[in-house]
């Protein structure tokens, strides 16, 4: 299987992509280096607020991640939520375009008394070779990638043909009230986060090419549990 390129990292590519807007659809939109700021205007409240975090994801964090096994890949592992809900027994790499927000995921893996490692990387850009993980996980994420198939499909070169991509994301709620809601926020939320209230995760993924085994949703439809596996009916295609 063709080795993907050396990449340059978030860091040495200061405009990133210009690509999707709150929808995915527009050529307008924030760029990594984009998300990086807001990001690095958040870490603060991410680590006041991690608590809270847990009491309304922790379930479903377990839930989809505790399945995990082997070397699993975490991207977009922002402070490092997932780490505690996956088995001891897995080797853990995880990988964010924030700096703030991974220097609390060494905390964290330190306060797990877990080894492991996290990098600065883009996740639209992987420095990893073909097939090299057992396990690829990512939450709430793809509502933040600025191009969302580049990094799904990352997640798919680097995962075994054999292994599972995990995905735990939120997007546009089933209740109309909800959704109506999250259609009035939208725009400033991306504005200010980079982040897609209103996506469809499914939608993604499968624009992406990924092969998906499982779908489940909770609270109102507005979060999603994928299961997808690593071996897509068009690899071949996703790898050029
Ligand atoms: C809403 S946070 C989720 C963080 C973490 N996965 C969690 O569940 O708490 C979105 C994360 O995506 C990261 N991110 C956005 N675009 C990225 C990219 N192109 N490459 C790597 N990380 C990215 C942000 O830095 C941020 O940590």
């Amino acid at each position: 299987m063709a080795q993907h390129n050396t990449h340059e990292t978030a860091d040495s590519r200061p405009d990133g992509p210009k690509t999707h807007g709150t929808n995915g659809d527009s050529d307008e939109g924030m760029t990594v280096r984009d998300i990086q700021d807001a990001y690095a205007d958040y870490a603060t409240w991410i680590s006041r607020l991690r608590w809270l975090d847990h009491l309304f994801t922790g379930t479903y964090r377990r839930r989809q991640f505790a399945q995990a096994d082997g070397r699993v890949l975490d991207v977009a592992c922002g402070a490092g939520s997932n780490f505690r809900y996956l088995s001891e027994a897995t080797e853990i790499v995880g990988i964010d375009v924030s700096e703030p927000l991974l220097e609390q995921a060494r905390a964290e893996l330190d306060a797990l008394e877990r080894g492991g490692t996290v990098a600065q990387m883009d996740a639209q850009d992987l420095e990893f070779d073909d097939d090299s993980f057992d396990t690829v996980i990512s939450s709430f994420s793809t509502c933040t990638f600025p191009d969302q198939v580049a990094a799904l499909r990352e997640m798919q070169r680097v995962c075994r043909p054999d292994g599972r991509i995990l995905l735990l994301e939120h997007g546009r709620s089933d209740s109309a009230l909800v959704a109506r809601y999250q259609e009035w926020r939208a725009d400033s939320h991306y504005e200010r986060s980079g982040c897609r209230l209103t996506q469809e995760p499914l939608e993604v993924v499968r624009r992406a090419g990924l092969s998906v085994d499982d779908v489940e949703t909770a609270q109102f439809g507005r979060l999603t549990r994928i299961v997808c596996n690593g071996g897509a009916t068009d690899r071949r295609e996703v790898n050029r």
